[in-house]
């Protein structure tokens, strides 16, 4: 079965970016000339995707609302015409991404989903990964030179991945897993069980750990530019970089 539904999660409290967020939600504020999370439903539609569910807090859903609406401003790319649509999960509390991902449980109604953490920015089309997937997960993966701050895999040299691990004290590798995850629908019989781990959170590293212990986890590396929105310093650096880019393409 096609994927065409995205989970988007645009949640948590966004606290490493205070004061920026004491009164809107990280994925509301500006990147260079949209709000950051324009750029994942963008990267969405052109995947392909055209049924989404942002899933956020109790204070933020209307803000997110009147940003995107139902999805009218975006038209889905199959030249068949039909509409993009979004609609909107509550997330109470900040208990996970394992957690904001099972609110859209009956959303995603045991068909295969794309989850999207609303804070990645990428550059990769993501169309042909999805063109390509069929059971499992995939998830996608960037070197980075600060491994303490990612879920982190470590693969041997045919790629296959032997572990993740979230945020290691003593990373193995410096092989980042990038927020966005391919699942089919076995994803949320993985939860079953799960409890939070030591920062009380519902993991989705837990989630990923599940299909590779049963061989079903897929690695691919993404190829272009990917940017986590988490401190101040990488949102200054890809408003810099949007900046240039966009003065590029007006030559
Ligand atoms: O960006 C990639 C990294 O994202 C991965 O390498 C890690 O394995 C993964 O755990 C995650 O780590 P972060 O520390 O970046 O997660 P963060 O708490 O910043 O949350 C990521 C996104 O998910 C962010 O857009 C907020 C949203 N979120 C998070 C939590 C914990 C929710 O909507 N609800 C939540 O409960």
């Amino acid at each position: 079965m096609k994927i065409r539904k995205a989970v988007v999660l645009a949640g948590g409290r966004g606290t490493r970016l205070y004061p920026l967020t004491l009164t809107t939600n990280k994925h509301l504020l500006p990147l260079y000339n949209k709000p950051v999370i324009w750029y994942v439903i963008d990267t969405l539609v052109n995947a392909g995707i055209d049924r989404i569910m942002l899933v956020t807090n109790p204070e933020h859903v209307g803000d997110f609302a009147r940003v995107l609406g139902s999805g009218e401003r975006w038209k889905p790319r199959n030249g068949k015409g039909g509409q993009i649509q979004i609609t909107y999960g509550i997330q109470n509390k900040p208990s996970g991404i394992a957690d904001g991902l099972y609110i859209a449980k009956d959303y995603v109604n045991g068909e295969p989903c794309l989850l999207y953490l609303g804070d990645n920015y990428i550059e990769d089309d993501l169309r042909p990964y999805i063109k390509s997937f069929k059971k499992g997960a995939t998830v996608f993966l960037k070197k980075v030179s600060d491994p303490e701050r990612f879920g982190i895999a470590t693969a041997d040299a045919s790629g296959n991945i032997l572990a993740i691990e979230e945020k290691p004290r003593n990373p193995k590798s410096n092989l980042a897993v990038v927020g966005i995850y391919l699942y089919d629908e076995t994803v949320f019989e993985k939860m079953l069980g799960q409890k939070p781990s030591a920062r009380g959170e519902y993991e989705i590293t837990y989630v990923n750990e599940k299909y590779r212990k049963e061989g079903k986890l897929r690695a691919e590396m993404l190829k272009k530019k990917w940017f986590d929105i988490g401190t101040f310093d990488s949102l200054a650096d890809i408003t810099h970089y949007l900046k240039k880019h966009s003065r590029k393409e007006k030559g």
